[in-house]
């Protein structure tokens, strides 16, 4: 019989796309896509037990051993830096992360810069990596507000599609990551305990993104 794999899955459209794949891997839980706001759902048949978490913290249930495996950004292990195995780029979720501010923004090299973002350590170290000072301002969303309302000079923000920046009149100075996706995450005594299912799981999830 399989050992049960408890999976935290990111809330949202990525979630939902990721689970997809998981599904087609064998791991089906059909409960999960009923409307309503439960947040585990578990399928005894196949062995699986989902979780739906905040993106952020997803990386600190699979780090923890509450989940075994995952899926986040790899802007959140950036960021976090948790101790678990990054197995697989899921190829998905793609986007970037960039500087961006007003449109007349000029920089005064002569005081730090006044710098919003839920990415703080990406943030100091993209800076200190280019030797120029900065003031954090680290915020938990709606960040393209700091700059408008001056709370910041710029903002350090993932950028996907383009539009939140356009709508508010911003615009991209420079590319701190250029290229961020999802990525599978393993707890690492779980990757001992149920290694052979994992890396199944891991093959087909693989074969799924290459024929993308
Ligand atoms: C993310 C990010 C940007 C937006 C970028 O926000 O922080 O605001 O998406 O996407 P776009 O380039 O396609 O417009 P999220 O939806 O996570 O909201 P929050 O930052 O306010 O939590």
């Amino acid at each position: 019989m399989k050992k049960m794999l408890n999976i935290a899955l990111p809330k949202g459209r990525l979630g939902e796309k990721v689970y997809t794949m998981f599904a087609k891997a064998g791991y089906e839980c059909p409960s999960i896509l009923e409307q309503n706001r439960k947040l585990i759902f578990e399928n005894d048949e196949v062995g699986v037990r989902y979780f739906w978490v905040k993106p952020s913290d997803v990386a600190i249930y699979v780090e923890r051993g509450a989940a075994d495996i995952g899926v986040c950004g790899k802007d959140i292990l950036l960021e976090y830096a948790p101790t678990v195995y990054e197995l697989l780029d899921l190829k998905t979720g793609i986007c970037s992360m960039c500087v961006a501010s007003k449109k007349d923004y000029i920089d005064n090299p002569t005081r730090p810069i006044k710098v919003a973002t839920k990415f703080s350590n990406i943030a100091l170290s993209y800076y200190s990596s280019i030797g120029r000072d900065i003031d954090i301002i680290h915020l938990n969303g709606s960040i393209e507000i700091a700059p408008i309302l001056e709370l910041s000079d710029v903002i350090v923000d993932i950028v996907e599609t383009g539009k939140t920046l356009k709508e508010n009149n911003l615009e991209i100075k420079e590319t701190v990551l250029p290229y961020i996706s999802a990525r599978f995450i393993c707890n690492k005594s779980s990757y001992k305990f149920k290694e052979q299912q994992i890396n199944e799981l891991v093959s087909s999830l693989k074969e799924q993104v290459e024929v993308k």
